[in-house]
């Protein structure tokens, strides 16, 4: 039993219609049910929580450094390339994340090469589209239960 967190930035609440040849034609709504059927399959619980604002992030963020939430999976968006304060809010909140993007940032825009959040991610995963989010729930079950390797 995990209990987990999915954490959602800027414009992903746009997912289905925004850019379907980059992000696919699956909706928010869709991701965030099927993990948390997957989670609920597993034994475990999956909150999920999407933000357009950096601040209300930070927030959710700094909250679960004291609650339930034993492992965090975020994709934060945009802000992944220009948020030091979503890194220090992570940073300081003491729990294991793992860091998603559904695109291949590397293959991308030079300005969405650098992630303020990766050196400090239990684990990235990029580029594998919205099957990535099944990758990292996945992981995040792993890391949850204690499991090392
Ligand atoms: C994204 C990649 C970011 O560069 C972009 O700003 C997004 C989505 C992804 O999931 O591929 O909003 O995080």
């Amino acid at each position: 039993m995990a209990n987990l967190l999915l954490l959602s930035g800027p414009n992903l609440n746009m997912l289905g219609s925004r850019e379907p040849e980059i992000y696919g034609s699956r909706t928010l709504d869709d991701i965030e049910r099927d993990l948390q059927a997957r989670a609920e399959a597993a034994g475990s619980r999956l909150e999920c929580y999407r933000s357009n604002a950096e601040h209300e992030l930070v927030e959710r963020i700094q909250a679960a450094a004291s609650d339930a939430s034993e492992v965090l999976i975020i994709n934060p968006a945009a802000l992944g390339h220009t948020s030091i304060a979503l890194r220090d809010a992570l940073a300081g909140c003491g729990k294991p994340f793992i860091e998603i993007h559904i695109s291949n940032i590397y293959a991308r825009e030079p300005f969405r090469h650098h992630s303020y959040l990766s050196d400090i991610a239990a684990g990235c995963i990029v580029g594998l589209g919205t099957y990535g989010y099944e990758l990292a729930l996945a992981a995040a079950l792993k890391l949850g239960s204690g499991a090392a390797d």
